[in-house]
Parts: C-alpha cells; structure tokens; sequence
C-alpha cells in the first residue's frame, strides 16, 4: 500500500470517528459525570432534569461532559438560584486541560433578591483569556428554564440566550489573535462559592443560612465534534464536510445581528474593547478587526 493511500485511509478512519455526533437531546446521566462533590447532584426524570447545589464555602459541585470535542454546539437548559443568591457563581463552559488551555464561559453571578444576576462571559485562547464582556438579563433568569448555548466553529465562536446571540468572537488568528481550533474541549458546568468578589465586588456576601443554593438544568444538546487527542482528529473536524463549517455559519444571519445589536445596546455593563483605561491606551488588535 503506498504512502498516499495509507494517509487517504487514515484520514478517512479520523473523519468517520469525528462525524460521530453527539446526541440530541441526550441526558445528563448518559452524556455527563459529576467530577466535583457527587452528593450535591441529583438526577431525576430519567436523567433529564438535574440540581447542583451550593451547601457551604467549600462544596459545590461540577458536572463534565463524557466526551471531549473540537467545534460543534453545546447548550442546556437552566434556571438559576433564586432568592439571595449572592456571592454565588453558577458556571457554563468548555475548556481543555492542560497549560495553554482553550475556554469559553458563561458565568452567572448572583445577587441579593430582586437585584439583577450579571451574564459574565470570556473566552480563553492559547491560555491568554481577558477578553470579557457582561450583560445583564432582559430576563430573570431564575424564574424560567432558559437555553444557553455555546457554538464554535473555525469562523467564529457565538454565545446564544434562548437563540438570541449576545456575543461573537471572530477567528483572527491570521492576523495575530489567538483562536482556538486544536485543543479537545470538555463542557463543564458548575455552581460554587465567590462571596469575595461575585457580587457588587464583593462587597454583599453570602447568607450561608439559605443554603443550599440549587441550580437547575433542563434536557443537553451535545452537537460536538467528537475529539479527544489533537492528533488524531483535529484536522477532520476542522473539515469543510462539517455540519457547523457550512458557509452560513460563518457570521451570523441579519437578523440575528440585529437581535445581537440590540442586546449589546441595551444590556452590556461591562465590555473590554470599551475600556482604555485597563489597556492604558493600547487596546487589544482584535478590538479593531471586524466582529461579525
Ligand atoms: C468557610 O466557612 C467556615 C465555616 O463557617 C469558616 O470558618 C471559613 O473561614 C470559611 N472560609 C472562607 C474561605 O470563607
Ligand atoms: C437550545 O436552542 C437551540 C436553538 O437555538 C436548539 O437547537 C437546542 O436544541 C436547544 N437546547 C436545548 C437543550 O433544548
Ligand atoms: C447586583 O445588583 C447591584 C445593584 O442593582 C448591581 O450593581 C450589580 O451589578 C448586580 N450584580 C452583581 C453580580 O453584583
Ligand atoms: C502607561 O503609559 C504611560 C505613558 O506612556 C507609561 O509611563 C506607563 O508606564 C504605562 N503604564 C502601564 C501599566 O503600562
């Protein structure tokens, strides 16, 4: 067998092995593994509805996809702590392991009762992260289920609130800006202690005498690019055969630019092109380059 037919067929068993979808609509229990304090998660409906609670300032809990991935869409349904949940931090994101990680979050940090939750999010490249932006609700988060969904593609990485996109970050790797495109990701997702800066700077604490602090999630949708060794498998899941690398899927569609344009108009409290100071002058490149 020559070289080339080798390399052709290996490609081949690299691209049946990554096309190997997710499951739609799969279950906590079947596609996740509670990684951090086991007692404070609970299954119920078959899998499909699960609780993470806070209980004290050193335990929480973590949940970890089973499977690890490069590209594709991860979302779930939550709902937030309710009442005071301050100085709580419930957590939705991927990230790699190892040093020169990839990540990109979600973090909801909570507040007293009746006062706002704040949509923390950030994303990490090359384990260069500082790239973050804030908003606050148009909703209360903790009243309803509500879809949050992490999508990444070779183009572009988009956060979605119920399929309303809040934020893009483009791949300008070509010119410079750290993309994440070779590192297997987990999703993970999380509630623990923060009383010392989650809210108002941490100024409000925790009242431990509400404990537990129970988040709740409603139903995964893993749409991943199965992946677990760079190796063997980036290269056939940055293939242009992939359902996310269709070529509409490379910037958003008007409509959900308008619907973005005026989240960020309306709900941004924090974004980190809009501060100079930080940057003492020198902003980011990719402050500058396109975004959508
Ligand atoms: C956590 O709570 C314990 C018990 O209330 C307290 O002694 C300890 O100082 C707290 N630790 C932190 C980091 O706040
Ligand atoms: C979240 O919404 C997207 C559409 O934007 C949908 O494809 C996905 O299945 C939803 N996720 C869940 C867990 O229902
Ligand atoms: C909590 O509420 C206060 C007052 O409305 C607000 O300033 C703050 O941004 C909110 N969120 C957090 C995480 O502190
Ligand atoms: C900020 O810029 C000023 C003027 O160029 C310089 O003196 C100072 O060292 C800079 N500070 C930082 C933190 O880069």
């Amino acid at each position: 067998m020559g070289s080339s037919m080798r390399t052709s067929l290996l490609a081949v068993v690299a691209l049946v092995a990554a096309l190997e979808l997710g499951l739609v609509g799969a279950n906590f229990q079947d596609t996740c593994d509670i990684t951090w304090e086991p007692q404070n998660a609970k299954f119920d409906e078959g899998g499909n509805h699960l609780t993470l609670s806070l209980v004290s300032n050193s335990s929480g809990c973590m949940l970890r996809t089973k499977k690890q991935f490069i590209f594709g869409s991860v979302s779930t349904l939550i709902k937030l702590v309710k009442g005071n949940s301050a100085g709580t931090v419930t957590t939705y994101y991927t990230s790699s392991i190892g040093d020169n990680h990839d990540e990109i979050d979600f973090e909801f940090l909570g507040n007293q009762t009746g006062q706002p939750y704040t949509f923390h999010t950030n994303v990490f490249a090359d384990g260069v992260g500082q790239k973050e932006m804030q908003f606050r609700p148009w909703f209360d988060p903790t009243a309803d289920f509500h879809n949050y969904t992490i999508f990444w593609n070779p183009c572009m990485i988009v956060w979605f609130v119920d399929s309303i996109p809040i934020r893009v970050f483009r791949n300008h790797a070509a010119e410079g800006v750290p993309f994440p495109t070779r590192r297997p990701m987990y999703a993970f997702s999380s509630i623990w202690a923060a009383e010392d800066w989650a809210t108002q700077g941490g100024r409000v604490k925790t009242d431990w005498s509400k404990a537990p602090f129970v988040a709740e999630y409603r139903s995964i949708d893993l749409r991943i690019c199965e992946c677990s060794s760079a190796a063997g498998c980036s290269d056939a899941c940055a293939g242009s055969g992939n359902w996310y690398a269709a070529p509409e899927l490379c910037k958003l569609t008007d409509s959900e630019l308008h619907q973005m344009q005026s989240v960020q108009l309306g709900y941004t409290i924090y974004d980190y092109c809009a501060d100079p100071e930080r940057y003492n002058g020198t902003m980011p490149p990719e402050c500058s380059m396109p975004q959508y």
